[in-house]
């Protein structure tokens, strides 16, 4: 069964998608202010691409998408097929398990920009305990090193004081990689979400090495239960 994704998913993004427009506008600006390293990306948990900019996805020659859901690919073709092609971008959707086969994807493919769409942070209830989530966010870490990979996960969820439209959302906020949850900034950031205790951890907490510039997001997944999320870029 899958937890992240599927009907459920994409019943839920095509529903939301007034209140999520600010999170996604936010998405945009921050993967369009990161410098294209290789000419061909890797989306990994790309669904339908309900959160994901085209304009973006525009400056790749290729796009390769893959999703353990099989309805993915047809509807991240719909959304995102027509005006990839008119630039004349070459876009591949795969159904399949990312995750497993990324030591075999790099290899056979060591040109790719890897860039992981909200997935990671799943990867806890897919597990059936928090030491094993985090060996295996360990081992996809490994995996990657040397490769220019970026990341947009869920740090951290929860129910907020004030539900979404009465509470704005506030604006992107920046930290560095290895700020502790109870750090002053993070307590801050999860004020501003006006955050209820307690909040779900997602582990995602050491997935960049240290020192990595991360931008902060915050996300109304549903009115009044928040996510807050975090992205950043790794370069070899
Ligand atoms: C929160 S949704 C991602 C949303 C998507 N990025 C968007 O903008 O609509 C997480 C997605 O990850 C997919 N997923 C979960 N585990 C995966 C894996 N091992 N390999 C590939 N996709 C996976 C799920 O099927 C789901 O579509």
């Amino acid at each position: 069964m899958n937890l992240t994704g599927g009907l459920h998913w994409h019943w839920r993004a095509w529903r939301a998608q007034a209140r999520w427009a600010q999170t996604r506008t936010e998405i945009e600006t921050w993967l369009l202010a990161q410098p294209v390293q290789t000419d061909h990306l890797l989306l990994i948990g790309a669904s339908a691409g309900w959160m994901m900019s085209t304009p973006w996805l525009q400056r790749y020659q290729s796009v390769q998408t893959w999703d353990i859901d099989p309805m993915a690919g047809p509807l991240f073709r719909w959304r995102h097929g027509r005006a990839l092609k008119a630039r004349g971008v070459r876009l591949a959707c795969h159904t399949g398990d990312a995750l497993s086969q990324l030591p075999q994807l790099l290899r056979d493919q060591p040109q790719l920009t890897v860039f992981f769409d909200n997935v990671l942070g799943q990867i806890r209830f897919q597990n059936a305990s928090v030491e094993h989530t985090q060996q295996r966010l360990s081992s996809i870490k490994q995996t990657l090193r040397g490769r220019h990979w970026g990341s947009l996960h869920d740090r951290m969820s929860g129910p907020v004081a004030q539900a979404w439209p009465e509470h704005r959302l506030p604006g992107a906020g920046h930290t560095a990689q290895g700020a502790s949850h109870e750090a002053v900034s993070t307590q801050q950031w999860l004020g501003l979400m006006g955050a209820q205790s307690p909040w779900l951890d997602h582990l995602t907490d050491s997935i960049f090495p240290e020192g990595t510039h991360l931008t902060n997001l915050a996300w109304p997944m549903q009115p009044a239960y928040w996510h807050w999320l975090q992205a950043g870029w790794v370069s070899p």
